[in-house]
């Protein structure tokens, strides 16, 4: 290999691990997840959450989620509620919500998926399972 082809072949690989350290380590704190291991849903896939109790207090913030039965629960910056199954398809680490781009993101490895559960970029190659969402006064119902 010439010098030139080798320098050339250095940059692009320096690109890419900057990339791939930008999402890793370029993320808001808001989406940290501590690279825990998800939970696969449980076979309650159909329950309500009470939005007043303080265990669900985030969900009263665009922006914020939580966790249940193996599922996050997001509100997004214009207020509306998703949810997915929380356990990343590549290697199962609890996705987060990030609503400052509207999409769930795997800290682990960087995969990013959109507001609906499907691959935006890997290495997941499998989208999230969606699941429907339905708020009657406080009570959201999440169920698929
Ligand atoms: S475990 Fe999520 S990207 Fe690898």
């Amino acid at each position: 290999m010439e010098r030139k082809e080798f320098i050339n072949a250095l940059g692009l690989s320096t690109a890419t691990l900057l990339l791939a350290t930008c999402f890793g380590g370029c993320s808001k704190a808001s989406v940290s997840n501590n690279g825990n291991t998800a939970q696969p849903p449980s076979s309650n896939s159909d329950f309500v959450l009470d939005l007043n109790l303080t265990e669900n207090a985030n969900l009263g913030i665009n922006g914020g989620f939580v966790y249940k039965n193996g599922i996050i629960i997001a509100r997004t910056t214009t207020g509306s509620y998703i949810a997915v199954a929380m356990a990343c398809t590549h290697q199962g680490t609890a996705v987060v919500y990030d609503g400052s781009n509207n999409r769930f993101f795997c800290n682990n490895h960087g995969s990013s998926f959109s507001n609906t559960g499907v691959v935006n970029n890997g290495p997941a190659l499998t989208n999230l399972k969606q699941y429907n969402t339905t708020v009657t006064g406080s009570m959201l119902r999440v169920y698929g």
